[in-house]
């Protein structure tokens, strides 16, 4: 008998659908999910909208379909939920370039020198860092503190971004997304010469070259709202690939191109039809974070989240 995958993915997605109303549980997904679990997700979002959600959240569980350091998040921000992880080995490589140990170092080396934390980083780094910013509000965020001098970390790219809209010292870490350092700059100059008339919107996350080509440079979200805004009719954009979903789905009339076949995130797309129904049926993972790691964490994501 041939192998129906259509038949398949349906009476997985109608058994999430039941074990959601048993269980109790509310889905998040991230912008980068692939498509067919943000077709079945409570509410999609960037790291900030998630972050916000995983706060308001009534049902008793909370599947987080994205990397690790966002359910941890969601299980610091609302402890008494049961946050599940579908995936137990969806990491995310940036976040562990950076440790509570490094950490401690450098934060030796500038005494007194705020930490800055990008979300992408362990509840125990989070724990080490003054305040969090998403790459939604970091230059907000950072231009909102009082000190002129910062450590930003772990994302070098997002780090310099924010360097460049603020009159502060921005000390840098050495970290960088393992997907979004794929694109390169002549990647970009290729797809403008095919698409002339496109626009190009990147993520943050992108290398200073390839940022220096851009038309608008903004979160996942942020590129969203930006295409649905915007009169023109066709984007090359520089970001994980599983923003697609949601760009075609929202502007059906415009058109997206990709400048380069190495967007996508391995970890991100872990999460599968299957895998988020085992979750549901076996409560698996459960996200936890201990104290004292858990109060101080919070207390750096609740800091940016009073900002914005
Ligand atoms: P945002 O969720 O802020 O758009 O960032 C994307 C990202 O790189 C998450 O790891």
């Amino acid at each position: 008998m041939k192998f129906n995958e259509t038949a398949y993915k349906d009476n997985l997605v109608d058994q999430i659908k039941k074990l959601k109303k048993e269980t109790d549980a509310y889905i998040l997904a991230h912008n980068y999910q692939r498509d067919e679990i943000q077709a079945v997700a409570d509410l999609i979002g960037d790291s900030l909208e998630l972050s916000r959600a995983a706060v308001k959240v009534r049902n008793k569980v909370i599947v987080f379909c994205g990397v690790h350091f966002m359910a941890e998040c969601a299980a610091i921000l609302n402890p008494t939920k049961t946050v599940l992880l579908p995936v137990k080995e969806a990491g995310c490589p940036l976040a562990d370039m950076a440790t509570p140990e490094k950490l401690r170092d450098m934060k030796k080396k500038y005494p007194g020198v705020p930490v800055v934390c990008y979300v992408n980083s362990s509840a125990a780094v989070k724990a080490e860092s003054d305040i969090c910013v998403t790459s939604a509000n970091a230059v907000k965020v950072v231009n909102a503190m009082k000190e002129k001098r910062i450590i930003f970390i772990p994302d070098k790219n997002l780090g310099t971004y924010v360097s460049q809209h603020t009159d502060k010292e921005v000390i840098l870490w050495e970290g960088f997304c393992a997907t979004h350092i794929n694109l390169t700059e002549e990647e970009v100059v290729k797809m403008k010469k095919l698409h002339p008339g496109a626009k190009f919107l990147a993520h943050p996350e992108c290398r200073k070259e390839v940022l220096a080509l851009t038309d608008h440079i903004a979160s996942t979200s942020g590129i969203l709202r930006y295409v649905k805004e915007s009169p023109e009719k066709e984007f090359i954009i520089g970001t994980e690939s599983g923003i697609l979903y949601r760009l075609k789905q929202m502007n059906p009339d415009k058109k997206f191109y990709l400048p380069s076949q190495h967007l996508t995130c391995a970890n991100m797309k872990l999460t599968t039809l299957g895998w988020l129904t085992r979750s549901l049926k076996n409560m698996q993972y459960k996200v936890t974070v201990k104290e004292p790691i858990a109060a101080k964490a919070r207390r750096t994501l609740e800091r940016m989240l009073e900002i914005v």
